[in-house]
């Protein structure tokens, strides 16, 4: 039986991985921080099943005892500070955990279990002001925020190591990814959310910062299945996994308030746009300058054709199918907590 170490398990992506090491018969060990109220999250229903250890990604004497507990023949280091807006307001402490963060686990594993395969979970947002469309393994990269800055050093320290120590080493290049356990905060979850809201009638509009930003989206479960496939080949590689499609933020607006009836107009322009409810004229969607970011990544389009090729990785869920598993899961969580029920066309 194989040991597998997650980092960043209570995450997204980390229980979306847990669950899949675990379809596969692995030993899996997750590090968690200590909050006042213990909180298991995305994992209630894992916890059970896996090894929690307390660990920060900014002590390495943690992740030290981490590894020497674990004893992991493969590690998927996917705890960061994942938000790129907030990495503005905490630029240091960013860098520390999604920068330094990267050496502190590589030294855990160089001093404790250096045979042990290492997933870095590397970004698109590394292409940020895009060199060229769409974007490959090829593509030199460009940050654009202290978030993606840091990223970039993770992403070559990832494959510093590789080079100077052999440790099988390999960086995902993951083009944005959502799903039903997204934070509340990134704007495909947000709008999910808030659509379900105001067609409950429990909110009166959502506002929204770029509506003109573009990204490549897809599933995580697609996505943690390409970090695995990653650790099985006999070399260590980097590897971008994206869609291959792009959509508008306001395009994903339309559609998610499309699986909900709800027709959007949009009207005006800038600052100034509004989406309005054909239906009843009111205003569902606003745009607010708070949520603009000092430097935007305008476009994401990645072409995952070395994946397909080497992995034989596909995904599995389109555009419409992610929007509509997203919509359908906050409108349960929703009309059950609020004694609610809707019934759509
Ligand atoms: P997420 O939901 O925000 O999860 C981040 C995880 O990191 C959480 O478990 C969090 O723990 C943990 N964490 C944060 N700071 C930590 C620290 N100092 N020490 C230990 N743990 C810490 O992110 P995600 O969407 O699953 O993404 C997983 C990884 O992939 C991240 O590295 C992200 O940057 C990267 N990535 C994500 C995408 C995407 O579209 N989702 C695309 C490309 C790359 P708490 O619960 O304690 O906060
Ligand atoms: N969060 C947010 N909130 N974003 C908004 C809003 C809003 O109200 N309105 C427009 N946007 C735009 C942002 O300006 C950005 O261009 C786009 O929507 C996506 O924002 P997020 O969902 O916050 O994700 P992200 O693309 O910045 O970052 C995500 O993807 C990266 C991979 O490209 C995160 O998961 C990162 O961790 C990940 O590395």
């Amino acid at each position: 039986m194989k040991n597998a170490l997650v980092t960043g398990i209570t995450g997204q992506d980390g229980s979306y991985l847990a669950e899949l090491l675990l379809s596969k018969g692995y030993n899996v060990y997750g590090i968690w921080r200590r909050k006042a109220n213990v909180d298991y999250g995305n994992i209630s229903h894992l916890k059970d099943e896996i090894n929690l250890i307390y660990a920060d990604m900014t002590d390495l004497s943690s992740l030290i005892s981490a590894v020497k507990i674990s004893q992991p023949d493969e590690v998927y280091n996917l705890a960061a500070q994942s938000f790129v807006a907030s990495s503005w307001d905490t630029p240091l402490n960013t860098a520390e955990t999604d920068a330094l963060g990267v050496t502190n686990i590589l030294e855990a594993i160089r001093l404790v279990k250096p045979d042990a395969r290492f997933y870095q979970a590397s970004t698109s947002e590394m292409f940020g002001l895009v060199q060229e469309i769409p974007q490959t393994e090829k593509t030199p990269f460009y940050p654009r925020s202290p978030y993606g800055v840091a990223k970039l050093y993770g992403h070559w320290i990832t494959k510093n190591y590789r080079e100077s120590y052999n440790i099988f080493a390999c960086s995902g290049i993951l083009f944005n990814h959502e799903s039903e356990r997204r934070g509340l905060e990134f704007v495909t979850r947000k709008i999910t959310n808030s659509a379900v809201k105001i067609k409950l009638g429990l909110q009166d509009c959502v506002e929204l910062g770029n509506l003109d930003s573009k990204r490549d989206w897809g599933h995580s479960e697609d996505y943690v299945r390409a970090m695995w496939l990653m650790l099985q080949q006999d070399t260590p590689d980097d590897f971008v996994i994206a869609t291959n499609e792009t959509r508008t933020v306001r395009e994903f607006a339309e559609t998610a308030f499309r699986c909900l009836d709800i027709e959007i107009d949009w009207q005006g322009s800038g600052v100034d746009e509004i989406g309005v409810d054909r239906a009843t004229g009111k205003t569902v969607v606003k745009v607010n300058k708070k949520f603009f970011r000092p430097a935007e990544v305008d476009i994401l389009l990645g072409n995952p054709e070395k994946a397909e090729k080497i992995l034989g990785w596909k995904r599995n869920v389109n555009f419409s199918q992610l929007v509509e598993r997203m919509v359908k899961n906050d409108l349960n969580l929703l009309s059950s907590r609020n004694n609610k029920i809707i019934k759509l066309k």
